[in-house]
């Protein structure tokens, strides 16, 4: 049984396969029609949905959220947004007022994200809208809307689906908590606890796991996959958050990179300006660390970046843990050092001076996966370089080390002739492939382009085309 508040009102759903999406119940089974389906990737917005939890209210794609994942939530569709007396709700009016729709067919996910937005005090209002595409209107007046109803005051509708989450954490529905650990032999299984999952999963290794579904949820939608046994960790909250401490800063497996983005702000700012690129709000509240680690893909944001600060990667099968360093987990593409049954629990970067610089190559500055990722974590010492740890996606088949461009800088001075010197050695690093992001020959350019990058930022030049002055 999966149980929620939808637009104010408790519902039970009993008849229910662990893959339905939320965007095809509400659309074929509630007749809520207004939450749309575009490109039923992630991509476009049309269907965002505003789901509120202890964690507060965020936006998500409802394309590629399945149902199990908003067990225990409150969410509204764009048919809730306006108050019970028909009242709409201050970004409704704001859009109507500043005419920022014309077909109208992107406006339901847009006026849901504003609303999200508006409810955590989000005033950033390009970041809150990068994940919602409109094809017609023009963005400046849905912009000027937002910008509008920054200060207004969030309707008492929209904070009572909060206020339950103040009283009780699990308010859709009383008591019903005995139904989200659900017998071993459900369709699903949804675990409360690491624990409970280490259990199951040891004993079910063949079971697909879903964290934040924003690939899992894709090879449904796109690749019409089976899933055969599946285990949803969105119920074990014991392995979301962030730990820091004087030594390290341990980031739970089903931590979001919403949830990671202020903690890299104080800590690795580089590591989090790229975080804002990841994918979109929307992709960024359902995407965990751990998802974006066990994918293996070679194109992850995070991997480069953790492995440029020396992270170490929490592994468990049953009660068994092991830590290996997270370079080491990626084998080759598509293989990973995971045995069946043994899942992600964490991530542990080492508390270190802030040295790290985060580049994003990809097409479009939004909403854009990476062509090539390049992160450096370079330490000067009179003048010397002492230690470097330089890690990229993008340009083999497995997130990597540039072993060889370290070793050529490594007690060197941190001089242009020693750059010089370097580049060669990315060649005995990468043989990037070419793809349709990018040519083998762009490839290995650019990533020879951004050790320039990053020893001229250290040297106080400006580099970042958004930072300089026309
Ligand atoms: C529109 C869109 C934009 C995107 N943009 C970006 C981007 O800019 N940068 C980027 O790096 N990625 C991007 N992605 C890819 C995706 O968001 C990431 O790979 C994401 O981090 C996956 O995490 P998840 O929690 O959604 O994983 P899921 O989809 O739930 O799972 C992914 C894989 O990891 C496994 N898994 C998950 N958690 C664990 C665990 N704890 N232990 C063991 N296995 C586990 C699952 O079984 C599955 O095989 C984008 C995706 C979409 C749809
Ligand atoms: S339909 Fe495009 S993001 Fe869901
Ligand atoms: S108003 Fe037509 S797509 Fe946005």
């Amino acid at each position: 049984m999966i149980r929620f508040i939808l637009n104010g009102d408790g519902v039970q759903v009993a008849q229910a396969a662990p893959t339905d999406t939320l965007l095809d119940w509400l659309r074929d089974r509630r007749g809520l029609t207004g939450t749309k389906e575009a490109c039923r990737e992630g991509d476009c917005g049309a269907c965002t949905v505003m789901v509120t939890d202890a964690h507060g209210s965020r936006a998500l794609n409802a394309c590629i959220l399945f149902l199990p994942q908003v067990d225990g939530t409150a969410i509204r569709t764009v048919e809730g947004l306006a108050a019970p007396d028909g009242t709409l709700h201050p970004v409704q009016q704001a859009m109507v007022d500043r005419h920022g729709a014309q077909c109208g067919f992107c406006t339901p996910g847009f006026v849901v994200s504003m609303a999200a937005a508006h409810a955590e005090g989000m005033t950033d209002h390009d970041t809150a809208l990068a994940g919602n595409l409109c094809r017609c209107t023009g963005y400046a007046p849905i912009h000027r809307a937002a910008e509008d109803t920054a200060a207004a005051a969030i309707p008492a509708h929209i904070l009572a689906d909060r206020a339950m989450f103040d009283r009780d954490a699990s308010p859709a529905g009383q008591g019903a908590a005995e139904d989200r650990t659900a017998p071993p032999d459900a369709a699903f299984f949804r675990p409360d606890s690491a624990d409970a999952l280490a259990a199951w999963y040891s004993a079910h290794p063949d079971a697909t796991l879903v964290a934040g579904a924003t690939d899992v949820g894709l090879w449904v939608t796109k690749q019409f996959r089976d899933l055969g046994p599946v285990a949803f960790l969105n119920g074990c909250a014991d392995l979301r958050g962030v730990t820091v401490t004087l030594d390290s800063i341990r980031i739970g497996a089903m931590t979001t990179l919403s949830d990671l983005l202020p903690v890299m702000d104080d800590h690795h700012p580089s590591f989090a300006a790229m975080i804002r690129r990841y994918g979109s709000v929307q992709v960024r509240n359902a995407a965990t660390v751990g998802g974006n680690i066990a994918n293996g893909s070679p194109i992850g944001d995070s991997p480069p970046a953790l492995i440029a600060l020396g992270a170490t990667l929490h592994l468990r099968r049953g009660d068994t843990r092991r830590t290996l360093p997270l370079e080491d987990f990626f084998i080759a593409y598509g293989k990973q050092d995971r045995a069946p049954g043994e899942f992600v629990e964490a991530v542990t970067i080492p508390r270190q001076p802030d040295r790290l610089r985060c580049y994003k190559i990809s097409k479009r500055v939004d909403q854009d996966i990476s062509a090539v990722c390049g992160c450096f974590n370079i330490t000067v010492t009179d003048g010397a370089v002492a230690s470097a740890r330089i890690a990229f996606g993008g340009m083999a088949g497995i997130p990597k080390r540039a072993a060889a461009v370290e070793a050529a800088l490594v007690g060197k001075p941190w001089t242009a002739a020693t750059v010089t010197a370097a580049i060669p050695a990315f060649a005995q690093d990468f043989q990037p492939l070419s793809d349709m992001r990018a040519s083998a020959d762009y490839r290995l350019t650019v990533a020879q382009n951004l050790l320039w990058r990053a020893f001229h930022a250290d040297h106080g030049s400006a580099t970042d085309v958004l930072e300089v002055a026309p």
